[in-house]
């Protein structure tokens, strides 16, 4: 009997470290230590003996089949280990390989546009504000001097929402301006943010979408001038349009958060159905600004006699259409694959100052 079990131990050890995968291992577990296995199949013999054989044979038998499942256990470990190389070298997924081109998408312009004017008022020291689409009254119109009888109010072709609750209604920002009260609300001069984003109104023409795009440029400080706001301009379009000679024409102008107002004209050429900046001798209205009316200060609770500074609104939409060329802005919210590719900019060539804007 020792002997049988001393045989066992030896032939099923060689054939465990024979096993080549874990289906053969699994065989040899359920041929020895199974049911009808070789070593279940010496236990059961241990019936037959007599007390003084049982109390020898049963801790040697209990030990064989301790031993037998530990070495199953190691092997096991061992094939596992073996199978998940042989999975990591066969499995490879180069990460560093590009996507597939025809399945790569495109920037769409308006998103371009957007990333070339923050890369370059974050060269002059701005950063990017947020507001949110969905604005209420004293951020879109009160606080920016636009009283409820104002008739600035008609002119913005409003998009309001039902009234909640509290008879408040909630209405589609008709411009970037409420950006500049919460940016004032929220922090302390010195200010200098732009805000681009969406912008409402009713409005729908080859010109006219009723969602467009603006952003908004804020600069608060103590001796902050008209000065100030025309050379901030002017390095700005000139970086944005990447000429070395933008001219640009000052026009008075009204809005009731600027005192005073003026609307900016670049100088350009309409030759042969494009519009040219930097040359020619026609004027293309692109923005409208002005310096902080006292009473916008007064409404983010700054003190007047201490802070001024400037605003301007500028749409993004038609600086996008000026500079890449394109005629009907409508196009722009079509989503036509065609007109993308066409239009679009290569997802990896982000817009740098060092680099290049636009290639
Ligand atoms: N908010 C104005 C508009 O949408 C533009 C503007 C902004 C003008 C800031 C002056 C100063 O027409």
């Amino acid at each position: 009997m020792e002997q049988d079990i001393a045989n066992l131990e030896t032939e099923i050890t060689a054939e465990i470290a024979a096993a080549a995968d874990l289906a053969a291992l699994e065989g040899i577990r359920v041929s020895s230590l199974g049911k009808k296995g070789r070593v279940t199949g010496l236990m059961k013999g241990m019936g037959k003996m007599t007390p003084d054989e049982r109390r020898e044979m049963g801790p040697k038998l209990n030990g064989l089949k301790v031993t037998i499942a530990a070495v199953i256990a190691a092997r096991r470990d061992v094939l596992d280990g073996e199978a998940l190389n042989a999975r990591l070298t066969s499995e490879t997924l180069d990460m560093s390989l590009p996507p597939v081109p025809r399945a790569m998408g495109t920037v769409h312009p308006i998103s371009q546009v957007m990333d070339e004017i923050a890369e370059i008022f974050a060269s002059l020291g701005f950063d990017v504000a947020e507001g949110p689409d969905l604005e209420d009254d004293f951020h879109n119109f009160t606080a920016l001097n636009i009283p409820p009888e104002h008739p600035a109010r008609q002119m913005h072709d409003t998009f309001y929402l039902r009234p909640d609750a509290n008879g408040e209604r909630k209405l589609l920002r008709t411009h970037t301006s409420p950006v500049q009260i919460r940016t004032m609300i929220a922090q302390e001069p010195p200010i200098r943010i732009i805000a681009p984003g969406r912008t409402y109104r009713s409005d729908s023409d080859a010109t006219h979408t009723p969602m467009f795009h603006q952003v908004e440029g804020l600069v608060i400080d103590k001796s902050t001038h008209l000065g100030h706001l025309k050379g901030c301009l002017e390095a700005f379009l000139k970086a944005f349009f990447e000429v070395d000679a933008v001219t640009l024409r000052f026009r008075p102008s009204y809005f009731p958060f600027t005192e005073p107002s003026m609307e900016v004209d670049v100088k350009c050429s309409f030759k042969g159905g494009t519009v040219k900046i930097g040359e020619g001798d026609d004027w293309l209205e692109i923005l409208g600004c002005g310096m902080v009316n006292r009473k916008v200060l007064e409404a983010c609770e700054l003190d007047p006699e201490i802070y001024q500074g400037f605003a301007f609104g500028c749409g993004i939409d038609r600086l996008a259409m000026l500079k890449y060329g394109m005629n009907d802005l409508r196009a722009f919210f079509d989503a036509d694959g065609r007109w993308l590719k066409h239009y679009g900019f290569k997802a990896f060539d982000a817009p740098t100052i060092a680099g290049g804007l636009s290639r």
